[in-house]
């Protein structure tokens, strides 16, 4: 069968890695992928949010299903797009129709979901530029440090979290006054800040049964020791030591049937990925936030551990036959470590000649933001190149990943040298 993904990072390279490697893939088209993409399938040139040339090119190329890769097709409707369509409407799309998409296009949508349906998740309110003075007042009620949320999609920069009263007033004046995130931010929630340990948690449903897939941790912030700004994800971790199997089966009861039940009373027909972003707080789970959607680096520790085939599994998405397909992890661990460039998450340069990718040993390097200009392998995206590796300790398949972060080399590379660092102390005897 000919499949195209939707998408040109790091999770969509691996997912083109995986897909590559079933026995019932056809050919397989990555639009607009990568240069690592294009050693798996054949990349188009097509944006993932150009629904009328991605129409053109099923058309042409027979593809039988769409994976989406990012939110943005997702929230802007790609999937109600195919079922509006005569041509498209029984080509499957793996990823939720809008109003799906809203757990993730809306912090208000996700938060009133949560509470509607009893899964646990932090105390909020939300405002608008009408009510500005009544968020203010209500920030006087919480204690530091305050969470302060944009609606909307920001990119992954929404969410600021100030440890005083008056940054926290000033912040939310800027969200909702000033537009500080544009039309995202014309809403912002307010929630309690949760203390705990974070990490991610993966379903694959078809809307009624689901696969719980292994879970990953994440590394958000762009400095050692998790210091600095926000960036998409600098390195991640599976399996997670404090994630173990009562804890997922807290996750199950509490978080995933009630989130799946909850999606079908209020007729969401949901074919795709939940990503639930938790804490883990004293050993109870607690949602941060919905993504309708794989993460990006945590894909390319999760699909590794995952035996069986993808493109089967999608297939159970797509007929709605999940609970008839077989499902297996490996155990051993996976890591991946993020090469950025130099600026990263702020400004970043592009175009820089990567080397050594021929030299890379013991790892998958699974291309993020790179492309490929006259015949070489240029940087193209601020993080770079995600070095994912397997090993029966998560110590094994570190030493790997960062081996290898030294043997790929382009101008102002950086990496996070402490990546699952603080995972250490679980595995010492
Ligand atoms: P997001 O951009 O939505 O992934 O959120 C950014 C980060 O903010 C999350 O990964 C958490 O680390 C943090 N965060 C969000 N909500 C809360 C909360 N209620 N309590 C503590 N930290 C939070
Ligand atoms: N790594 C976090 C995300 O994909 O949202």
């Amino acid at each position: 069968m000919n499949l195209l993904i939707l998408g040109s990072g790091g999770r969509e390279h691996a997912y083109a890695w995986k897909l590559s490697q079933s026995k019932k893939i056809g050919k397989l088209f990555i639009a607009p992928g990568n240069a690592g993409t294009s050693t798996c399938g054949t990349n188009v040139n097509i944006a993932a949010t150009d629904f009328e040339a991605v129409k053109e090119f099923v058309l042409e190329n027979n593809i039988s299903m769409v994976v989406v890769g990012p939110e943005d097709p997702l929230v802007k409707g790609v999937h109600d797009f195919f079922l509006a369509d005569a041509q498209l409407k029984n080509i499957p799309v793996i990823g939720p129709q809008k109003d799906g998409a809203q757990l993730e296009g809306s912090k208000d949508f996700s938060k009133q979901f949560m509470f509607r349906h009893n899964i646990p998740t932090a105390r909020y309110e939300t405002f608008t530029k009408e009510t500005l003075s009544e968020g203010l007042k209500f920030l006087e009620t919480l204690e530091p440090p305050y969470v302060l949320k944009a609606d909307g999609l920001a990119a992954g920069k929404g969410v600021v979290i100030p440890n005083t009263l008056p940054e926290a007033k000033a912040e939310l004046s800027e969200m909702l006054a000033n537009a500080k995130f544009g039309n995202a931010s014309a809403k912002v929630v307010i929630e309690e800040f949760l203390k705990g340990i974070e990490l991610s948690v993966f379903v694959l449903t078809d809307g009624n049964s689901y696969k719980i897939l292994p879970a990953a941790k994440d590394y958000k912030r762009i400095g050692v020791g998790d210091t600095g700004l926000n960036t998409g994800g600098m390195g991640a971790i599976s399996p997670v030591p404090f994630a173990d199997e009562a804890f997922i089966k807290k996750v199950e009861e509490r978080v995933i049937i009630p989130t799946i039940n909850g999606l079908k009373k209020e007729n969401i027909v949901y074919k795709g990925f939940i990503f639930i972003g938790l804490m883990n707080v004293n050993s109870d789970p607690q949602v941060i936030e919905y993504n309708v959607r794989m993460g990006d680096p945590e894909t390319e520790v999760v699909l590794p551990r995952i035996k069986s085939d993808l493109l089967d599994l999608f297939e159970g998405v797509a007929h709605g036959n999940l609970h008839e397909k077989t499902f297996e992890v490996d155990p051993n661990f996976a890591t991946t470590v993020m090469l950025v460039a130099g600026g990263y998450p702020e400004e970043y340069k592009k175009g820089d000649i990567i080397t050594g990718l021929e030299l890379v040993e013991g790892s998958i390097a699974f291309h993020a933001g790179t492309t490929t200009t006259n015949g070489q392998t240029v940087t193209n995206g601020g993080r770079v190149i995600a070095l994912t590796s397997q090993g029966a300790t998560m110590k094994e398949a570190l030493q790997k990943s960062f081996a290898n972060a030294e043997r790929i080399q382009y101008k102002g590379k950086y990496y996070r040298s402490d990546i699952g660092k603080d995972l250490e102390a679980y595995y010492e005897e």
